[in-house]
């Protein structure tokens, strides 16, 4: 089925830092034909136009669907969780909350709800954390599965964790093994080995998820890295003779170019320069960041590196599932360290930097010919205040302001291969 859409679109495929201004595509009037859920092509509207079916005109700003690279799905009812730190935060309010997804029922009905505030927001992929339980990843690509998203998950390693919330090594590599029969490669979802962190897994279990990723060269590896001071500082007294807290992974076999590594706020040059001969990624996860007082990520340090970096929410220590008011809060953070971030190297960490941490850069991001048709329509009038803002305002300032002002209330429509998966209530109105 051929199907086309006429409407302002943009995209940003390379990350700006690098390829310049060049990596921003922008029609003002363009056309977008989909075929089967696959963009057949792409152009000004005046240069396409009589070649397709009528289009569907879109009001509003198209861009791809946002691409999460880093959050916690069976922490969806612990946002907003009041008063600690990282470590004192997930003994007290996470950790209980995630012991309830040994039921199956639950995690189905916790994963329908994330996938479609999701959905909600303008995520269309996205890698995610379930729980220590086989049933949790389950419940996760059976839901994704019936949206059609692109879901990158593994069980997650913990053998170190509370009673009731520990698997062992053996049984992790075992259930793991399995996971990755199951689903690695249906429909549009990916398998990722996810050891939590360095603190709750056992030497024995680093080392079985080291083995599963030399069995498995095709899944992703998927963890946290240095996000906060207390948190460092235990890796290094539990790991003294490891040169920090990246090199703990490294000794594991865990520092691949299909690694990705979550936060990484706290690096020492060495972590960097290693990151980049790995050709590891980093997930930036500002909103995270900043509601658990774990620091500002310094893009000053992870570009003199050239580091790979995409955005994530981390919901539930992330305070919202939307990826503009992600970005708007990586620009905050990047300001706090006296760096900038523009709205179009934010826009592609939110869409196709992202994608390329999740080695899926070839499928979606960027919505050239040949991807897959995942994208969003931005409304720039969603608020009073937006409207107001971006009236008669060109494309920087308005992508900006969607990101300092917006969030899933900017989001009119989330096309998913082509099809509408989520349309606002509200009448839409013209960015
Ligand atoms: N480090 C280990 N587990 C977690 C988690 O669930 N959330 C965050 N933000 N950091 C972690
Ligand atoms: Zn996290």
């Amino acid at each position: 089925m051929l199907k086309a859409y006429r409407a302002e679109l943009l995209s940003v495929a390379r990350d700006p830092r690098d390829a310049g201004p060049a990596a921003v595509r922008h029609e003002s009037d363009g056309l977008l034909v989909v075929e089967d859920g696959i963009v057949v092509a792409r152009g000004p509207y005046a240069e396409l136009a009589g070649k397709y079916p009528e289009p569907e005109v879109l009001p509003g700003l198209v861009v791809p669907g946002f691409v999460d690279a880093h959050v916690h799905y069976p922490q969806t009812d612990c946002i907003a969780s009041y008063g600690e730190q990282l470590l004192d935060w997930l003994d007290k309010h996470i950790f209980p909350a995630e012991k309830a997804f040994v039921d199956k029922a639950h995690a189905a009905a916790v994963a329908a709800f994330f996938l479609d505030e999701l959905l909600r927001s303008g995520t269309t992929s996205a890698l995610v954390y379930p729980t220590v339980h086989a049933q949790s990843v389950d419940a996760l690509f059976e839901a994704a599965l019936a949206r059609r998203m692109r879901v990158v998950s593994g069980k997650v390693l913990m053998d170190l964790g509370p009673e009731g919330l520990n698997d062992t090594p053996a049984t992790g590599r075992a259930e793991s093994e399995a996971l990755i029969r199951r689903w690695h490669g249906r429909g549009r979802l990916g398998y990722a080995v996810t050891p939590r962190f360095a603190l709750s897994c056992s030497d024995e279990q680093l080392a079985e998820a080291g083995a599963l990723l030399d069995e498995h060269p095709e899944v992703l590896m998927h963890t946290h890295l240095a996000e906060n001071v207390h948190e460092v500082a235990a890796v290094a007294a539990r790991f003294p003779d490891a040169a920090d807290y990246l090199d703990v992974y490294d000794r594991f076999g865990l520092v691949t170019q299909r690694s990705v590594f979550a936060h990484a706020i706290h690096l020492p040059e060495r972590s960097c320069a290693r990151l980049r001969e790995s050709g590891a990624g980093v997930a930036v996860c500002p909103s995270s960041n900043l509601f658990l007082g774990s620091g500002h990520f310094d893009f000053g340090q992870a570009d003199r590196h050239g580091l790979r970096l995409g955005l994530g929410t981390d919901v539930g220590a992330g305070t919202s599932f939307s990826m503009l008011r992600t970005a708007g809060l990586a620009y905050q953070a990047a300001l706090a360290r006296e760096d900038r971030l523009d709205p179009f190297r934010a826009l592609y960490l939110a869409t196709a930097g992202s994608a390329a941490l999740l080695h899926i850069e070839d499928r979606v991001g960027a919505l050239e010919v040949g991807q897959e048709a995942d994208f969003v329509v931005l409304d720039c009038a969603a608020t009073q205040l937006l409207a107001r803002r971006t009236g008669g305002a060109d494309l920087a300032t308005r992508l900006f302001a969607l990101q300092i002002l917006g969030d899933e209330r900017a989001i009119a429509a989330t096309y998913v291969m082509g099809e509408c998966a989520w349309k606002s209530p509200k009448p839409s109105t013209l960015c």
